[in-house]
C-alpha cells in the first residue's frame, strides 16, 4: 500500500470516527413529532395521500389497559376527539388523523407505543393474547419460541396487532380460514367512551358470540381503542416454497387452481415482460430439513446511496419520457429477483436452489429494512433519504370477476406493452388469496387482492409517464369490476362508493353507533369512508387520485396531459399525454 493511500484511508477513517457518533442508524423515527404547542403525524412515506398535515393538541402513551381506559376517559370527560396512533404508522391514507380544526384544535392522539409487552399463550386452548401494540414480529418470535405459529399475517413485519386487524390486512390463503388476519381473531377487548356514571370510560370484551363482534374485527380504529386481541395459533409447522418464473399465458385460467393446490400460493405478474411467478408454497412436515427464510428482496435494507440514485434515476426518465430504458430497469429487476429467489434463502445469505424450506415464522413475514444496523441502509422509502417515492394501489375482487379482469388487462397491456414497464419496476402485479368473511367491513365472498405500486411525483401537480394507463386500470379495477379498496392503501378515487360495496356497511354504521355515540373516534378520513363524499375538484385533482377527470383542467392542460377515455375501458376517464406542444420549462 502506498503511503498516500494509507494517508486517504486514515482520512477516511477519522471521518467515518467523527460522524458516527452524530448520525443515528436509520431505523424508523417515531411517527409522531411535538413541539410545545402541536404534535405531528406522519405515515412511514412522510406524506399523506391528499398531503395535508395530521394534528392533535397533545398525545399520550399508556402502557397498561387500565391507562388505556383512562386515556379515553380523559378524552370523554374533556370533549375531545381521539385517534389511535401506532408506533408505525404504516397506512397510506390519513385513517389515523383526527378530524382537523385547525382555529379550534381539540384532538389528541393516544399511542400503543408502549402498550406492547402483554404475550399470553393459552397453550391447551390454542390462543394467545396480546396487547395491541404488540409488534407482528415480537408476537411471531414469541409464539415460535413455545412452538407455536401464526397461520396467517401480512407479508410486511412492520405492523402492531391494533393496526393490522383495524384495516383488514392479510397475507394470501384460500385454505383454512384465509389469508386475512383478523379471520384469527377470537376475542377483541375495546374501550369504549361511557356515561359520568361509568367514568367516561369502559372496556367491553367481545367474543365471538358478542353482537359487536363483526364489527369490532376490521373496525378502521372508529369503535374505540382496542385493548387486546385473542388470536388462535397452531402448532409450529415449516414451510416450502418454490418460485416459479414462467409465462403469463394461463394466469386467468389457473389463479383459482393454484389457490385450492397450494395453502400459501400467491402469483406475482410482470405484465410488460408477459412473465408470472408462481409461489408454489405449502407445509412441510416439521422434521423436513431446512431453515430458510424469506427475507422479501423489497423489505431488504437498501444503500441509501443506491435509493437515491434509483429515485433520481426513475425521475429523470419520468421527465424526459423514455419507456425504454424503464423497461431496461424493470428487465433487470426481473432478473434480480430471479437470480435471488425475491429474497429466499436456505444458507443464511441466498438461496442455493428450491425448494426453500423452513419455519412458518421466518417464511411468512419480512422487513429487515426496520432493523437495519449501518448508517447507510433503510428503507427504501424513508423520506429522510428521499429515496423511493410511490403510490400503493390494492383492489380485492370477487373471485369469480377476476379473470375477466386479468383478459383486459392484457388487452391493454398488448397495445403497448412498454407502457407497463413502471409497475415492473416495483413488484409487478402481486396476485394475492383472501376469504369470505362475517367481518362487515370485511369481503362478503373469497376474494383475489393485487397490489400495484408507481411512481409518485414529489410535486402534486406533475403528470407522469404512462399516468393513464395506471389510471385506466385503477377504474377498471375499482368501477368495471366492482373491487374493493384495501382500507390502508390506495389513493382516494378508489374509495367512492365503498359504501354500496359492503352488503353489511349498515350493520358496522349502527354498531358505531353504539360503541362511539359522540363520534369520539371519528375523523375526515374515516368520516368520508364512513359516510361517503363526492370528490371536490378543483384544478390538477386528477393527477393525484384526488378525483376522476371530466374537464381537461382536472389533469395538466399546460404540459399536454388532457382528460379522455380509457382504451379497453372505454368509461374511465384518464389524463394522457395528447398535446405535443407541451411547455417543457416548467419540466
Ligand atoms: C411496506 C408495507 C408493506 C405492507 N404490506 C402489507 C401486506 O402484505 N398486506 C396487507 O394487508 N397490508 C400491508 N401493508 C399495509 C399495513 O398492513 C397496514 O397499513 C397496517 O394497518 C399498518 O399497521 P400499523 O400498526 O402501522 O397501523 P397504523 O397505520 O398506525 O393504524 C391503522 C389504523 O388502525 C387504527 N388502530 C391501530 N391500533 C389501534 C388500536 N389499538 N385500537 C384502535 N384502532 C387502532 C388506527 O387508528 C388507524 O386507523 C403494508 C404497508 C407497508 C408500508
Ligand atoms: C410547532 O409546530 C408547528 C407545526 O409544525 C408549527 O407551526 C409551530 O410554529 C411550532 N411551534 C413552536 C413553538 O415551535
Ligand atoms: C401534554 O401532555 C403531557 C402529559 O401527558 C403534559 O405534561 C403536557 O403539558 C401536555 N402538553 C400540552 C400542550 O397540553
Ligand atoms: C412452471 O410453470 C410452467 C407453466 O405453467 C410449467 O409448464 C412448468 O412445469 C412449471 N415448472 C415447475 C418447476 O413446476
Ligand atoms: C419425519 O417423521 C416421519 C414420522 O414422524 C417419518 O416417517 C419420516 O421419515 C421423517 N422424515 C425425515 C426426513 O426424517
Amino acid at each position: 500500500m502506498s503511503n498516500t493511500s494509507y494517508g486517504l484511508m486514515e482520512v477516511f477513517m477519522l471521518w467515518i470516527l467523527c460522524i458516527l457518533p452524530l448520525i443515528h442508524s436509520l431505523t424508523p423515527k417515531s411517527p409522531i413529532q411535538c413541539n410545545q404547542t402541536i404534535c405531528t403525524l406522519e405515515n412511514t412515506y412522510g406524506t399523506w395521500n391528499d398531503r395535508k398535515t395530521c394534528y392533535a393538541l397533545n398525545v399520550t402513551y399508556p402502557t397498561t389497559e387500565q391507562q388505556l381506559r383512562l386515556a379515553v376517559s380523559y378524552v370523554v370527560q374533556n370533549n375531545l376527539k381521539a385517534k389511535i396512533v401506532t408506533k408505525f404508522s404504516h397506512t397510506i391514507p390519513a385513517l389515523s388523523c383526527p378530524q382537523q380544526n385547525t382555529n379550534n384544535n381539540h384532538a389528541f392522539f393516544i399511542s400503543t407505543e408502549k402498550y406492547d409487552s402483554g404475550i399470553e399463550i393459552d397453550a391447551e386452548n390454542l390462543a394467545v393474547t396480546v396487547d395491541s401494540g404488540v409488534r407482528l414480529r415480537e408476537l411471531i418470535d414469541e409464539v415460535e419460541k413455545n412452538g407455536f405459529s401464526l397461520v396467517a399475517a401480512p407479508y410486511w413485519e412492520g405492523v402492531t396487532i391494533g393496526g393490522v386487524i383495524s384495516t383488514g390486512a392479510h397475507g394470501s390463503s384460500w385454505w383454512g380460514k384465509g389469508g386475512a388476519f383478523h379471520e384469527q381473531v377470537l376475542e377483541i377487548t375495546v374501550v369504549v367512551p361511557a356515561s359520568k356514571s361509568e367514568g367516561y370510560a369502559k372496556i367491553l370484551k367481545l367474543d365471538s358470540h358478542h353482537p359487536l363482534f363483526n364489527a369490532a374485527k376490521v373496525s378502521l380504529g372508529v369503535l374505540g381503542a382496542i385493548s387486546k386481541v385473542k388470536l388462535s395459533i397452531e402448532h409450529r409447522f415449516k414451510r416450502s416454497i418454490t418460485f416459479n418464473f414462467t409465462d403469463d399465458n394461463d394466469i386467468e385460467n389457473v389463479y383459482m387452481d393454484h389457490a385450492n393446490k397450494y395453502e400459501f400460493a400467491d402469483i406475482t405478474w410482470y405484465p410488460s415482460k408477459y412473465t408470472a411467478v408462481y409461489r408454489y408454497d405449502f407445509r412441510a412436515p416439521l422434521n423436513a430439513s431446512g431453515d430458510g427464510v424469506f427475507d422479501f428482496i423489497g423489505f431488504q435494507a437498501n444503500s441509501i446511496f443506491i435509493a437515491k440514485v434509483v429515485r433520481g434515476a426513475e425521475k429523470l426518465l419520468e421527465i424526459t419520457g423514455f419507456s425504454k430504458v424503464k423497461c431496461s430497469t424493470a428487465s433487470l429487476s426481473l432478473a434480480f429477483r430471479k437470480l435471488t429467489a425475491n429474497g429466499l434463502k436456505n444458507n443464511g445469505l441466498f438461496s442455493t436452489g428450491y425448494p426453500v424450506i423452513g419455519y412458518q415464522g421466518r417464511m411468512q413475514t419480512s422487513g429487515s429494512c426496520l432493523y437495519s444496523s449501518t448508517i447507510f441502509k433503510s428503507c427504501a422509502w424513508d423520506p429522510r433519504i428521499k429515496g423511493l417515492f410511490f403510490y400503493e394501489s390494492t383492489a380485492i375482487f370477487p373471485a369469480s370477476k377476476f379473470g375477466d379482469f386479468i383478459k383486459d388487462v392484457k388487452k391493454l397491456r398488448d397495445i403497448n406493452p412498454q407502457n407497463f414497464c413502471g409497475i415492473d419496476n416495483y413488484n409487478g402485479i402481486m396476485i394475492r388469496y383472501i376469504k369470505a368473511s362475517e367481518a362487515y367491513l370485511g369481503p362478503s365472498e373469497d376474494s383475489i387482492v393485487i397490489d400495484f405500486n408507481y411512481y409518485r411525483a414529489n410535486d402534486q401537480f406533475a403528470p407522469r409517464l404512462n399516468q393513464d394507463v395506471w389510471e385506466e386500470l385503477e377504474q377498471m379495477a375499482f368501477f368495471k369490476y366492482g373491487a374493493k379498496p384495501h382500507w390502508a392503501k390506495n389513493r382516494n378515487l378508489a374509495f367512492l362508493n365503498v359504501q354500496q360495496k359492503y352488503p353489511k356497511f349498515n350493520a358496522f354504521i349502527d354498531a358505531k353507533k353504539q360503541m362511539d355515540p359522540e363520534n369520539v373516534f371519528s375523523g375526515d378520513w374515516s368520516d368520508e369512508i364512513l359516510y361517503g363524499k363526492e370528490l371536490v375538484k378543483f384544478d390538477g385533482c386528477a393527477l393525484e387520485g384526488m378525483c376522476i377527470c371530466s374537464e381537461d383542467r382536472h389533469c395538466s392542460p399546460q404540459k399536454g396531459y388532457l382528460c379522455t377515455h380509457g382504451l379497453v375501458y372505454k368509461e374511465a376517464r384518464v389524463c394522457r399525454l395528447l398535446s405535443t406542444s407541451v411547455n417543457t420549462d416548467s419540466l
